[in-house]
């Protein structure tokens, strides 16, 4: 037997509901907030991701589905949205340069990591991208469309916030980091000491234990930030008070990814375990000068999709189920159950939910199986009622039963 690869999951039919409803109330969201959607390839040149979510991460250096293609290219299927919505934006003439431009995509993602409950291989993405607009209401936005999607999903998720600062800042704390860890290095992890050479923001990132509790005392980033940064930081406070979102600063948020600059944010919901953290996002103002455009403001965030939906199951969410066929068509034989057919077509045709036989089932067996369905009407045809041209109605939910003619089938159900 072939299995599904590690880390990889199969939505089955009978669980796709809850992904489409999830999906379903992303994109009214999307709608409300004027985000069109965008769809990229799920493979890119490798060289995107290397150059836009960073070289030090371990993202980029453990983590990505990477090959050659017959043409000899290095392509990897992507980790994240963000790089190739930026590309795509660069190649295609900024969209017509449209300013704001604000963007959705629902996309699988892929990263080679230790698979465990919240943390997959193959997993889905929500994101929100929005080029153009530097002030921190578009941060605030950002944070305010995470945080309609949670509400509206029925999920309670704390939000943390950070600012980790510009280039500027970001070179005085980066030579504190480095005064802070020089001491402590012989406690670090091994990835940690290269990440002390290459990338010393890195180091608060680590998920090690031991390189943790070194973290917890490290310098702050918001004691280093400089005046604009810190102006924007305030801002951002004061646009999350005006549109009544209730935040935590958390200093040590920076983020997996490298190419944040100032606000950064995750929503952590304490219902899923280690792996709280169903939404992360920030600005990065650098990021598609750094990929080849001009230079332009970003911000955006992504919200993990099993996660979403392990948190609402988790947390007792009811999803609304599917519709269910309003009538099933019950024939006893093989004549009776040709106009079954026949009727079963012109109601769908008038766009009424309606199911047939197709398994030549006895008619008990059918009614079972229209129960299974959640059918509310089952019409049977036998013998009499093929010679009378009229249906037996059964309404599942009361037990009574009425006679409908044949011709008469669509409107009787057109008005259930
Ligand atoms: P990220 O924090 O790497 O950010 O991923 C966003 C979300 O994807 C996480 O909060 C989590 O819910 C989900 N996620 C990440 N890795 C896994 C995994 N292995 N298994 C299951 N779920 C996972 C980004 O990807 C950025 N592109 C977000 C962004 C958009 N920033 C700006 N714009």
């Amino acid at each position: 037997m072939i299995n599904v690869p590690k880390g990889t999951k199969d939505v089955l039919p009978e669980e796709s509901y809850q992904w489409q409803f999830v999906e379903g109330v992303a994109r009214e969201v999307a709608k409300q907030f004027s985000l069109k959607e965008i769809r990229t390839p799920v493979f890119e040149h490798t060289e995107l991701f290397q150059r836009g979510v960073g070289n030090t991460t371990d993202i980029v250096t453990k983590e990505m589905y990477t090959f050659l293609d017959k043409g000899n290219r290095s392509m990897t299927l992507k980790p994240e949205g963000t790089a190739g919505v930026v590309r795509s934006y660069i190649e295609n003439g900024q969209f017509g340069g449209v300013l704001p431009a604000k963007m959705y995509y629902i996309i699988p993602a892929f990263r080679y990591e230790r698979p465990q409950a919240g943390r997959l291989r193959e997993f889905h993405q929500f994101g929100v991208e929005i080029f153009g607009a530097k002030g921190a209401e578009t941060d605030a936005e950002t944070i305010m469309i995470a945080d309609t999607l949670l509400k509206r999903l029925g999920i309670t998720a704390k939000l943390y916030i950070n600012s980790i600062g510009c280039p500027v800042c970001r070179k005085a704390y980066n030579a504190a980091l480095k005064d802070y860890f020089a001491a402590r290095l012989d406690g670090l992890c091994y990835d940690c000491k290269t990440r002390f050479d290459k990338n010393p923001l890195r180091l608060l990132d680590c998920k090690e234990e031991a390189c943790k509790a070194i973290n917890a005392n490290a310098p702050s980033i918001l004691d280093y930030l400089c005046e604009d940064c810190s102006a924007h930081f305030a801002a951002l406070k004061e646009y999350l008070a005006l549109g009544g979102v209730s935040y935590e600063i958390n200093p040590r948020i920076v983020r997996g990814l490298d190419y944040y600059t100032r606000t950064v944010f995750e929503f952590v919901s304490t219902a899923i375990g280690a792996q709280g953290t169903v939404c992360g996002g920030g600005r990065y103002d650098g990021l598609i000068e750094e990929l080849g455009g001009g230079a332009s403001p970003a911000v955006g965030f992504a919200a993990g999709i099993e996660r979403l939906l392990m948190v609402m199951q988790n947390s007792g969410v009811e999803i609304p189920q599917p519709e269910k066929p309003v009538v099933y068509l019950a024939g006893m034989d093989e004549s009776c159950r040709k106009k079954c057919f026949e009727i079963c077509c012109a109601l769908r045709a008038a766009g009424v939910i309606a199911e047939y036989d197709h398994m030549s089932r006895s008619v008990k067996a059918q009614f079972k199986y229209a129960d299974k369905l959640g059918a509310r009407f089952v019409a049977v045809v036998g013998g009499n009622e093929l010679a009378e041209g009229a249906m037996n109605v059964k309404c599942m939910a009361t037990g009574e039963s009425e006679k409908v003619a044949f011709e008469n089938a669509v409107e009787y159900f057109l008005n259930k």
